[in-house]
């Protein structure tokens, strides 16, 4: 089948590069020249574990192409994903900004040819879809098409897997005709057993915000419990366990860290609430967990003044972990944008590393942070470390190296990687989360 992919950010490009390795022929458009002048020369614009092998391949095999041009890749195209970028508006106010999307829509009008379906994969409000209708029916009143939702599920750093072995694939389509064309593109999986749910255009597009925000709320939830347990004495790992081998519950996401970040949760936990608002309805659990999720933020802050013994000022504080969580170079919301300006604000020395996020990291924090060759020289002369992000790199350090080389052995633990009662032994100050 012939694919084309509008967009080729994280999603569009695990998306469409996971089409073309099914064995569809996959065309990836992207209105970025140098975002496709580097893809055509083999390098891969993000990091993602795995990307750079797979796009190699299927390039080679013939089966995925990179254009800027849609006048190459719509007319032969039998469908159409739109994977372009829905920031929230520079309004502020929440709102998805669904520029990109209609003037997609617009644009791909001029161009079909024969029965086509265009498909929505960026996360987009309810009612989008049918926008992205009427767009192209005013411009192309002749053009033979159905619009489509197909809301992804991937996460960062884990795309390629979440992708080829998905718990399910949410499609929304509005004709028996389109959902064969869907049906068709996701074969390979359903071959493998991968359920489809089909449902409405309307579904498929909440059905994406309910799926983040339950799992924002699942954090947020864990991470209050979390608080209660340091105030009551508990073990917040041990209770994760108590409570996630109930299949009803489930053991995901229920890690206690330092709040979520990323591209997804906090913006779309945002945009549901004015998407609901619009209805004249409300999503309280969900404003609780967005509350709950500054708040952690705040908290993380105060407890690792309290560790340095009630002040930041004059202090060196080592950061291991930048990004808003490992194997991704992902700045976007990250914890660290928050708690790292608000410890360099109160007179902290700060010496960071992060394996692949240093870079990005630059951007998106204020100036006066030192960026470290490795996790040791960042801990040398260090008042105290601070672990934001679970690399894998940082869970096997050489703690007795580092209790050397520390001016102060304290580590605050801000994912619970290390055990209290070993750091305690190795001589360390250690503070977790939601534990003693
Ligand atoms: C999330 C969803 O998991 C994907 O299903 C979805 O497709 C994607 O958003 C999206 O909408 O595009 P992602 O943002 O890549 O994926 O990352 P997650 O692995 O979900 O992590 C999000 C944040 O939650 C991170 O900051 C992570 O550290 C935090 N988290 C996650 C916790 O603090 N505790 C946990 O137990 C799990």
């Amino acid at each position: 089948m012939k694919i084309t992919m509008i967009g080729t950010g994280y999603v569009g490009l695990v998306t469409g590069t996971c089409f073309a390795e099914f064995g569809h022929h996959v065309t990836c458009v992207d209105k970025i020249e140098d975002k496709i002048s580097q893809l055509k020369a083999g390098k891969i614009p993000i990091y993602e574990p795995g990307l750079d092998l797979l796009v190699g391949k299927n390039v080679n095999e013939g089966r995925l192409q990179f254009t800027t041009s849609l006048d190459d890749a719509i007319p032969e195209a039998e469908a159409i994903f739109i994977a372009v970028g829905t920031p929230s508006s520079r309004r502020g106010d929440g709102y998805a900004d669904l520029t990109y999307i209609y003037a997609a829509a617009k644009e791909i009008a001029h161009y079909l040819q024969g029965y086509t379906v265009i498909i929505d994969k960026s996360t987009v409000p309810v009612g989008t879809a049918r926008q992205v209708a009427r767009i192209i029916r005013e411009e192309n009143p002749t053009a033979d098409f159905s619009v489509a939702s197909n809301p992804e599920f991937l996460r960062e750093g884990a795309a390629i897997t979440d992708f080829m072995r998905p718990d399910r694939v949410v499609i929304g389509v509005e004709s028996e005709k389109s959902e064969r064309v869907l049906r068709e593109v996701y074969k390979p999986l359903f071959l493998r057993d991968t359920p489809i749910v089909s449902t409405t255009i309307e579904t498929a597009e909440l059905t994406k915000y309910a799926a983040n925000a339950f799992l924002a709320v699942k954090i947020s939830f864990i991470n209050e419990i979390a608080s209660v347990c340091e105030a009551v004495g508990a073990d917040v790992s041990d209770l994760a366990k108590g409570i996630g081998m109930d299949g009803r519950i489930g053991n995901k996401f229920l890690h206690p860290g330092p709040g979520y970040g990323g591209s997804c949760f906090p913006k779309d936990t945002l945009a549901l609430m004015r998407i609901v608002q619009e209805y004249g309805e409300s999503v309280r659990i969900v404003e609780a967990a967005v509350e709950v999720n500054a708040a952690q933020k705040a908290r993380m802050v105060k407890k690792i003044r309290d560790m340095l013994g009630g002040s930041e000022s004059g202090k060196t504080i080592a950061v291991l972990g930048l990004t808003f969580k490992p194997e991704t170079d992902d700045m976007r919301e990250a914890p660290a944008t928050t708690i790292l300006p608000a410890l360099l604000e109160k007179g902290a020395r700060i010496k960071a590393h992060d394996p692949k996020g240093m870079e990005e990291a630059k951007h998106y924090l204020p100036e006066g942070i030192e960026y470290m060759e490795n996790s040791y020289e960042a801990c040398e002369g260090a008042d105290a470390v601070v672990l934001m992000t679970e690399w894998n790199q940082y869970r096997a350090l050489d703690l007795d190296r580092l209790k050397v080389i520390m001016k102060e052995p304290v580590f605050i633990d801000l994912r619970n990687v290390y055990d209290p009662a070993t750091m305690q032994e190795i001589g360390f100050r250690y503070m977790g989360i939601g534990r003693k």
